[in-house]
């Protein structure tokens, strides 16, 4: 079995990922790692070289490559990654592949990702909170259409990783 995380930039999925693999004794595999890792550059850097289009194309491969070879692995996706390439449903015809949305609140996510934005090229732009946050409420509106068809949702705020976690596993079992 593998369980796919789902989630808007700055929504918990890598935290939440490796405390769910450490709870459930399974992997943990981070999808834009190991696309830094075969590309052998960071996210930002081939946003800066090849960008956007050539990105997508890149992160569609190795998804169905990560889908294909891991078993027994906690997956946390890219915030984008269902949204392209017909990545969801690729995801969803995957046997034995349980997706989770783990759902954000604009204002959380505006106060973690506003701190964190010269991390991840497609907010690194915006420079005010209120400028990070109309993006934010607009792009979530466009991409709620990917992540609200995963088979299960969790929702985030106001709750630490262990938490969401036992929810996580509750909803499972
Ligand atoms: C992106 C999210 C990032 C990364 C890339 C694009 C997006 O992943 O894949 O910068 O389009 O939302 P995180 O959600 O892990 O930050």
């Amino acid at each position: 079995m593998n369980i796919v995380l789902i989630g808007y930039m700055g929504s918990g999925k890598s935290l939440v990922g490796k405390h769910l693999a450490n709870k459930m004794k399974l992997e943990y595999l981070d999808l834009d790692d190991y696309i830094e890792n075969q590309e052998k550059k960071t996210i930002s850097k081939i946003f800066e070289d090849q960008g956007e289009i050539y990105f997508r194309k890149k992160e569609s491969i190795y998804l169905k490559e990560v889908l294909d070879t891991f078993n027994n692995t906690i997956i946390s996706l890219g915030g984008g990654t269902p949204c392209f390439a017909g990545n969801l449903e690729t995801i969803k015809q995957k046997e034995n592949t349980t997706s989770i949305y783990l759902q954000t609140s604009l204002k959380e996510l505006t106060e973690r990702l506003f701190k964190e934005r010269s991390k991840r090229p497609i907010i690194a732009h915006l420079t005010t909170q209120e400028e990070l946050k109309d993006f934010i409420r607009k792009h979530i509106f466009e991409r709620s259409f990917y992540y609200n068809q995963t088979d299960n949702k969790v929702i985030t705020d106001q709750k630490n990783a262990d938490q969401i976690t036992e929810e996580i596993i509750s909803l499972l079992f």
